[in-house]
């Protein structure tokens, strides 16, 4: 990372409608435009005018229950973003994409395949899946448990890196004169043998313009912080305190860096869902609103994925029966579970009033405040070992987002700690991240490198994005 001041980056956290989960009610939404690819294109270009990082798509391959109250649905990421890469000029492009319910010589094309339509603005947001009922729609009984998807996952990326590195960078040649169109010396066979994967190689597809996209993660369980340490150049996180967030990120450095990494080369973004008003009342004002408009079909539905709790509207206003949580077993390896929880313990909330604690962004830090009291929060955890930056998460769209835009991104402009534009045109670029070199690089590539050109299981448990 070049010796300029640290800037902190910045991500669009898309998700249909917004992340709170009665966005779609508010009077200030468009539901009818939840499937209108001109949409996302447009608020793509917009947090591209306001100097984003990346604009990010969640994922995860089956249905929740409670569609029925809320916009619930997923768009296939790298479909809608390929979409978004050619209305867009600078903006990364983060998909998310299983590593239980894929294939990695598919993954890895498809991938390499926005990297290059992007001209190198790709990350792949690798999860393993934590909703047991995907299980169903690939053919399998079980839903593999935690530390299994972990293995997997772990071998997974190591053979997706090794397929993206398998042309190494000049092997694509096209000389018409020699007649020579890929120096295939150039390019390698993985012949992995692994305990879940078995890849011959090499990739259908040229060395793409990153080298390899970037590799985002997003677990904080103890599987998850040493995949991250491993592996990840971005990890997405969930904290509801400033102590919780300092304590993953000083974690995950610090086990990056016994790994021989350096530290800086993996950025650190926790969530945050503002509400924004010229005076905090307005602000919480609108927080109201917005839980006012939630359902509870919906938020006892999450309650009952999130921390196995079955409970019915006449508990709404009764404490939460702690007593009745279970916190063994599968359910309780995952993060988000213990982010739960810890509010449990430390507010003991009735059921109302945590299901409105979780009705804004799913245990995401949500916050309600004028432009400047964003601003402060966003400068203290930059400041103060929290953050290297943050996945922004509207709770509506696209009035959520246009308003932190306006509003909050000058304020940190003028205190310094955001670009005022792209230095760059990769997302290694403003992420301040190195291209890495193919293993298989043997030397230094006989013809340059092409810069971008212009104008790059049994019980059930789920962790939502
Ligand atoms: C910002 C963010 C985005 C996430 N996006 C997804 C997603 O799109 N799909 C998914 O299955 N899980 C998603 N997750 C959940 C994680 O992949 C992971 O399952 C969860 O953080 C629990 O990890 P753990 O099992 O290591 O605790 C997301 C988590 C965070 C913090």
């Amino acid at each position: 990372m070049s010796a300029q001041r640290r800037q902190l980056h910045l991500n669009l956290f898309v998700y249909p409608g917004g992340h709170h989960e009665a966005a779609w009610r508010y009077h200030g939404s468009d539901p009818g435009r939840v499937l209108d690819i001109a949409f996302y294109q447009d608020l793509a270009r917009r947090a591209e005018q306001a100097a984003f990082d990346a604009v990010f798509l969640a994922d995860g391959p089956s249905l929740p229950d409670n569609v029925r109250y809320a916009s619930r649905f997923r768009l296939e990421p790298l479909t809608w973003l390929s979409a978004i890469a050619a209305a867009t000029e600078r903006i990364g492009l983060i998909a998310t994409a299983s590593t239980t319910y894929s294939e990695p010589y598919n993954l890895a094309r498809l991938f390499a395949s926005l990297d290059h339509l992007s001209r190198g603005r790709a990350g792949w947001n690798i999860v393993t899946t934590g909703a047991p009922d995907a299980a169903a729609n690939f053919g399998l009984d079980e839903h593999p448990v935690h530390a299994e998807r972990y293995d997997r996952a772990r071998e997974f990326v190591d053979v997706v890196g090794k397929l993206w590195d398998s042309w190494e960078d000049g092997a694509l040649v096209a000389d018409p004169g020699t007649g020579v169109f890929a120096d295939t010396g150039r390019v390698h066979p993985v012949n992995h043998h692994g305990r879940h994967l078995r890849v011959r190689g090499p990739l259908n597809t040229p060395r793409t313009p990153q080298g390899r996209p970037v590799y985002v993660q997003a677990g904080s369980s103890e599987d998850g912080r040493a995949f991250a340490a491993r592996y990840a150049e971005a990890v997405f996180t969930a904290h509801q305190t400033l102590e919780s967030a300092q304590e993953f990120y000083a974690d995950v450095r610090s086990r990056a860096a016994a790994l021989g990494r350096d530290p800086d080369g993996l950025l650190v973004l926790p969530g945050i869902s503002p509400f924004i008003g010229s005076t905090e009342a307005e602000a919480r004002a609108l927080q109201e609103e917005f839980d006012e408009l939630t359902q509870p079909g919906y938020s006892l539905d999450l309650l009952r994925r999130l921390l196995g709790l079955e409970l019915g509207e006449e508990e709404l206003d009764r404490p939460v029966p702690r007593h009745l949580i279970e916190t063994g077993g599968e359910r309780g390896l995952g993060s988000r579970f213990q982010l739960v929880l810890d509010i449990v313990d430390r507010e003991r909330p009735t059921v109302r009033q945590l299901l409105h604690r979780l009705a804004g962004a799913r245990g995401h830090h949500v916050v309600a405040g004028t432009p400047e009291q964003i601003a402060d929060i966003l400068q203290r955890w930059f400041e103060q070992g929290a953050a290297d930056g943050f996945n922004v998460m509207p709770p509506w769209l696209p009035g959520g987002f246009d308003v932190f835009a306006e509003e909050v991104v000058p304020l940190l402009r003028r205190r310094g700690l955001f670009r005022e534009a792209y230095q760059g045109r990769t997302l290694r670029d403003h992420y301040g991240l190195a291209r890495p070199e193919s293993v298989y690089a043997t030397t230094p590539a006989a013809v340059p490198v092409p810069a971008p050109t212009t104008a790059p299981a049994r019980q059930k448990e789920h962790v939502p994005s």
